[in-house]
C-alpha cells in the first residue's frame, strides 16, 4: 500500500482491508507509538468536519507526526482565486501525505493525480467517505465479531450520503444483505444499486422499516444532507423522515449494534443514547485507531 492513496475504498482490496483493520486493533491496545515522527502531514478542510479532521489529527499526534494545513479555505490562497491544482501541487511539497475533504465529487481522485505524495480523500462531494468505511468496518467486526452475511439496515439520505455509498461498496465483499429505508426523494442512486446487481447480491428497497426492524443486525442511520439540496423547500419536506427512538428497539435482536457517521440532527433520539445497542460515540472513537492505521499503510510505516 506504500506511496498509494485511499480515494475510493475499491482502492483497497478485501486483503488490505482486513491487513489495516488488523492494525487498527494494534494501536487501539497501543495508541501511542512515534511511528509517524520526522513526517508531515497536511489536512486540507474544504468543508466542515469534526470528527474526520480532529480525529486524523489526534492520530498523527499519537503517532508523532507534524501537521500543517487549514480548517477553512478562506484562510488560504483559494479565496483569493487559487486553483485546487495549484494549492494541491504546493501542499504536495510542504509534506509526506495530504488529507482532503473538498465539496465537489471527483476532486479527491483529481487531486491525487496531481500530487506527488498521497491523498486520503476526507469526504467529496456526495461521493465517497472511505476512512469513515474503514472505521465503520471496524465497528461492524468488532460488534458482530465477523463481517460476513450480516443484515445491514441503511436509512435516510441514501441519495447525498457519502458513507453510506462506501459502505455499501465495502460490505459487497461480505455477501450483506441490505435493506435501504429512505424517501422516494433520498433513495439509493441507481449506479450503487447497479454495482449490488452486478456482483449478484440482494437489496430490499423500504420506505418504513418498523415492521422489519427484527431482523437487522446493523442499523446505519445517517443524516439528511441540508448542505446538498439546492431548493431548501425539499430539504423541510423530508429533514424529519425518520427518528429512531429508544421504544422501536424493544424487537431487536440482542446483538444488533446502532450506526451513525455523526454528527446527527434530529434523526436519534436521545433516549436512544443510553441504550447498550447505541454504538455511535464508540464508533467515532474508533476513526482515530483506523485513520493511524491508514496512515501508516500508505506510508509504508507498518
Ligand atoms: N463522520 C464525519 O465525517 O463527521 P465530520 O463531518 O464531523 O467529519
Amino acid at each position: 500500500m506504500k506511496d498509494r492513496s485511499l480515494v475510493s475504498i475499491d482502492d483497497f482490496t478485501t486483503g488490505e482491508i482486513l491487513e489495516t483493520l488488523d492494525l487498527a486493533e494494534e494501536f487501539e491496545k497501543k495508541p501511542v507509538q512515534k511511528l509517524l515522527e520526522g513526517k508531515v502531514i497536511s489536512t486540507l478542510f474544504f468543508e466542515p468536519s469534526t470528527r474526520t479532521r480532529l480525529s486524523f489529527e489526534s492520530a498523527i499526534n499519537r503517532l508523532g507526526g507534524k501537521i500543517v494545513g487549514f480548517a477553512d479555505s478562506n484562510t488560504s490562497s483559494v479565496s483569493k482565486g487559487e486553483t485546487l491544482h495549484d494549492t494541491i501541487k504546493m501542499v504536495s511539497s510542504y509534506s509526506d501525505l495530504i488529507v482532503m475533504r473538498h465539496p465537489v465529487e471527483g476532486s479527491a481522485r483529481y487531486a491525487s493525480e496531481i500530487a506527488s505524495v498521497p491523498v486520503i480523500n476526507a469526504g467529496d462531494g456526495a461521493n465517497q467517505h472511505p476512512t469513515q468505511t474503514m472505521l465503520d468496518l471496524y465497528s461492524i467486526r468488532k460488534t458482530q465479531g465477523t463481517l460476513d452475511n450480516l443484515n445491514i439496515f441503511m436509512v435516510g439520505d441514501l441519495k447525498y450520503g457519502r458513507t453510506v455509498h462506501s459502505l455499501m461498496m465495502a460490505m459487497s465483499r461480505w455477501n450483506t444483505t441490505f435493506n435501504f429505508i429512505s424517501p422516494e426523494e433520498l433513495k439509493m442512486p441507481d449506479e450503487f444499486k447497479l454495482y449490488l446487481e452486478n456482483l449478484g447480491l440482494k437489496y430490499y428497497e423500504h420506505s418504513d422499516f418498523t415492521d422489519i426492524i427484527s431482523r437487522a443486525d446493523i442499523i446505519y442511520m445517517t443524516r439528511v444532507q441540508k448542505e446538498r439540496f439546492s431548493d431548501p423547500i425539499e430539504y423541510e419536506k423530508v429533514k424529519n423522515v425518520y427518528v429512531l427512538r429508544n421504544s422501536m428497539l424493544n424487537n431487536t435482536k440482542q446483538s444488533m449494534r446502532i450506526l451513525h457517521p455523526l454528527p446527527r440532527v434530529n434523526e436519534i433520539n436521545p433516549d436512544v443514547d443510553s441504550n447498550p445497542k447505541a454504538y455511535y460515540f464508540d464508533q467515532a472513537l474508533n476513526g482515530v485507531f483506523t485513520r493511524q492505521a491508514i496512515l501508516c499503510k500508505l506510508l509504508g510505516l507498518k
